[in-house]
């Protein structure tokens, strides 16, 4: 998220469900609510779901990683990060191996970054890491571990995180306006893209579908692709997929041709839009529709991130609002 003075006082956060109608609007359901105190605000910054549902979030006002059941609303801490102050962007790992015996036995594991953020809009220089978040492969019940992948002191502040190809992921870095590709047996990484002002939300299609970096820029108001190489290098200009849209982080399903949709957390907008867009490399902003609005239920709010849910039962979007006190 891009820190506003006004979500100083911004209240409660609420984990949404929309089913995704064809035309109407969606009318959301509150799945979880975090309980804190009013002030300091708390909130959710990213979330990621797993394999069997449950919804990961990762605290922006907290080293904490959340576990929510969607069936049940039951939410719980997971884990606390020791060393690390405020968490961000959250993604699965590919398992590192191709073979179907290998990929059943390889650990479900998840990347999430981390700054310390004392106040809003104060990002401590030089206080980026990137952690692993690892199931035990025998259960996927049990605690898992978590462990440093990286302290990125040249870093600015690690927002968004997506899966790239098998073992890696990308990194959006807000401040330093660049990507980063990172291996996550070393944590050693490459710096494909810079000069990405705005960058906030990530995602990325890789082989066997075409190789695109999607991304939104919360300065300039649009999401946008690049075309890029298995590295993630830029391989021709980025493309406009939506324009004068209020965005943080959002999702997106892809067909193999590149023709697909956009559902972005269109941050004080308080809603959920939906952007279609053509086949790559397509003819610019496509139809852009409003799936779900006043998701806060106050008529203030701020979305930060949108997800699909992975089980049959869940299908349609997650969504984190910060309640923001209407008043304000
Ligand atoms: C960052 O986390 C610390 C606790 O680790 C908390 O005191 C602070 O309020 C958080 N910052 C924001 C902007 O929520
Ligand atoms: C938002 O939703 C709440 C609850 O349904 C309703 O009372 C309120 O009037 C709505 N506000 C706006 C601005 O739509």
């Amino acid at each position: 998220m891009k820190y506003s003075r006004q979500s100083l006082r911004s209240h409660l956060l609420l984990l949404l469900s929309s089913p995704l109608p064809a035309l109407a609007l969606s009318t959301p359901t509150t799945i979880f609510t975090l309980p804190g105190p009013v002030a300091p605000a708390s909130w959710f910054e990213n979330l990621a779901v797993r394999p069997n549902g449950l919804i990961l979030a990762t605290r922006g006002d907290a080293p904490e990683i959340w576990q929510i059941d969607p069936a049940t609303g039951q939410g719980a801490l997971l884990v606390s990060v020791a060393g690390a102050f405020n968490l961000t962007g959250i993604a699965e790992v590919m398992p590192p191996h191709r073979h179907p015996k290998h990929r059943s036995c390889a650990a479900e594991t998840y990347v999430f970054g981390s700054a310390h953020i004392p106040a809003p809009l104060q990002v401590e220089p030089a206080s980026a890491k990137v952690w692993t978040l690892q199931f035990p492969t025998t259960t996927t019940t049990g605690i898992p571990s978590v462990s440093l992948l990286a302290a990125m002191p040249t870093a600015g502040f690690i927002n968004g995180i997506t899966a790239w190809s098998r073992g890696r992921v990308l990194l959006s870095d807000t401040e330093a306006e660049a990507v980063y590709l990172m291996d996550v047996a070393t944590g050693s990484y490459s710096t494909p893209l810079t000069g990405l002002a705005g960058i906030n939300g990530i995602k990325a299609t890789t082989k066997p579908w075409l190789g695109y970096v999607y991304r939104a820029d919360h300065a300039s108001q649009t999401l946008s692709r690049i075309p890029v190489d298995d590295d993630a290098v830029a391989t021709g200009p980025a493309e406009v997929l939506a324009a004068g849209q209020a965005i943080d982080d959002f999702t997106i399903v892809v067909d193999g041709d590149g023709a697909g949709k956009a559902y972005i957390g269109a941050m004080f907008e308080n809603q959920v839009v939906e952007v279609g867009f053509g086949a790559a490399p397509s003819s610019g902003p496509g139809a852009r529709r409003v799936v779900a609005e006043n998701l806060s239920g106050t008529g203030t709010g701020l979305v930060t991130v949108v997800a699909f849910g992975r089980q049959a039962q869940d299908a349609g979007l997650f969504a984190s609002i910060v309640r923001l006190d209407p008043s304000e």
